[in-house]
């Protein structure tokens, strides 16, 4: 089989000298979505700094379209296509959505930003409306948009989202993960971690659980979610 569009492969590695990750494979496919799923510092979040460059690892290969990117800071992942919305502090609430939105294509050189925006205002219409307002006047699901909104504006190939739905109501999340298959369909890969396990496997071509830093389940998202180990373990039976 082809390689997978973006590849974490045998990532071991940690924040000093004990490793977190124990050789942790993550991969999504061209347009298609990736969910990681697991308990509460099971090292999801450390898995996706690792695939966006803010962990160095010890072993393992981070590749790209086919290139090893391993040794490429954050900075130039995203100028080869990779655009990134952090578990916390994804969002500068003290300036107002719409330079939210500018602050994330401050790594273009071209003059279409304009378009771009007005394609995350169209996915996201609450952020026009609200576009001259400080992003932290907003309720917990609008900044969640205006987060995935700013990771848009490099016009992404891979998007990699670290808990999108976190402390959003039920509707709210449906919501999102209406855009986050629309923001697929349109060519773009979805690597992401979610709490809202059964809900997000649900729409995942790709799953894995991840224990203490290792692969414990990878499948397709509805095999994850009939197996009844996996049900019993890690989605509450
Ligand atoms: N900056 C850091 N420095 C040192 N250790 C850290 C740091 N961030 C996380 N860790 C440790 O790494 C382990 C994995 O944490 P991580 O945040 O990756 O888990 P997680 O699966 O994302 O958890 P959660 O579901 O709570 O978000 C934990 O033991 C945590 O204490
Ligand atoms: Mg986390």
């Amino acid at each position: 089989m082809a390689e997978p569009f973006l590849i974490g492969e045998n990532m071991t590695g940690g924040y000093g000298a004990a490793d977190i990750l124990h050789s942790c494979t993550l991969a999504v496919e061209k347009g298609e979505i990736a969910v990681i799923v697991g308990p509460n510092g099971a090292g999801k979040s450390t898995a996706m700094k690792a695939v966006f460059g803010m962990l160095k690892l010890r072993q393992g290969t981070v590749r790209l379209a086919g290139e090893d990117i391993t040794a490429l800071a954050p900075q130039a992942r995203v100028r080869k296509g990779m655009g990134f919305v952090p578990q916390t502090h994804n969002i500068f609430t003290t300036m107002t959505v719409q330079e939210n939105l500018e602050m994330g294509a401050f790594i273009r050189e071209d003059d279409q930003i304009a378009e771009t925006m007005e394609q995350v205002y169209h996915l996201f219409p609450v952020l026009r409306e609200k576009r001259w307002q400080k992003a932290g006047e907003l309720s917990g699901g609008q900044r969640q948009q205006v987060a995935v909104g700013r990771a848009l504006m490099t016009r992404p190939k891979v998007l990699m989202l670290d808990e999108p739905t976190a402390g959003v109501s039920p509707i709210v999340m449906d919501e999102l993960f209406d855009r986050i298959i629309e923001i697929a369909r349109s060519g773009i890969s979805i690597l992401m971690v979610e709490q809202n396990a059964r809900q997000a496997l649900e729409i995942a071509h790709k799953g894995y659980v991840l224990v203490q830093g290792s692969n414990r389940y990878t499948d397709t998202g509805h095999a994850l979610l009939a197996d009844p180990d996996v049900r019993r373990s890690f989605l509450g039976g």
